[in-house]
């Protein structure tokens, strides 16, 4: 099933986009198919005078509308998500995340914020219909850290909790696809009846 991951940052490099990343490269080699969305690189004037009909936020808007589970990662800034992804979050449709599983994950200065994503970003994801909002990760930046040498170290206990959230949307978007075919039962010849 395929997944789609938007990452919310302005910055580059990212913290919360390298946290990202990683998430991706899990996803896939538990066999999901993944796209990342980065919201940075959509045209800033389309997103910030909402124009619905811009041709890039409309291919922006199908990568969502294709999604079976989209992972939403955000910086924390003053206290919420970042504005470059409420933007981009106010130009999809009323239902734009109708029937899809939704993973948010944040990273931020210190601990201080940590409940953004449930008091901040839910709600919005709630009114855009989410089937499912599982529980958010979230890490402090000194739980996140890079370096060219060693590449992306996670802390232990972020890294057990991006895991579990991992295998949680993993097993979960297995059972959609599990109960999908089955949701009707076959019904034999001798049992349809005809009104006319
Ligand atoms: C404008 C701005 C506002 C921020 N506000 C907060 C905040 O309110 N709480 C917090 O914990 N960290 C805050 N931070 C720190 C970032 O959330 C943190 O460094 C985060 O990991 C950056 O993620 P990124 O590298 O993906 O952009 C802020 C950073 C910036 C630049």
């Amino acid at each position: 099933m395929s997944i789609l991951l938007i990452a919310g940052s302005p910055s580059a490099p990212s913290r919360s986009s390298r946290l990202l990343q990683y998430t991706s490269d899990q996803l896939v080699l538990r066999g999901h198919r993944t796209d990342i969305l980065q919201v940075r690189d959509l045209p800033a004037q389309a997103l910030l005078h909402a124009q619905f009909g811009n041709a890039e936020l409309k291919a922006a808007q199908a990568q969502v509308a294709v999604a079976d589970a989209v992972i939403i990662a955000t910086p924390v800034y003053k206290a919420a998500y970042s504005g470059l992804l409420k933007a981009f979050l106010d130009v999809l449709p009323q239902d734009g995340l109708a029937g899809k599983l939704v993973l948010p994950l944040a990273t931020g200065g210190s601990q201080s914020h940590m409940l953004a994503l449930d008091y901040a970003l839910r709600p919005v994801l709630s009114s855009l219909s989410a089937r499912h909002v599982l529980p958010s990760i979230y890490a402090t930046d000194a739980q996140v850290v890079w370096s060219d040498d060693a590449g992306l170290a996670i802390d232990p206990a972020i890294l057990q909790r991006l895991q579990a959230g991992i295998d949680n949307l993993s097993a979960s978007l297995l059972a959609l696809q599990e109960v999908a075919p089955s949701s009707f039962e076959p019904v034999h010849f001798s049992q349809v009846r005809c009104s006319v």
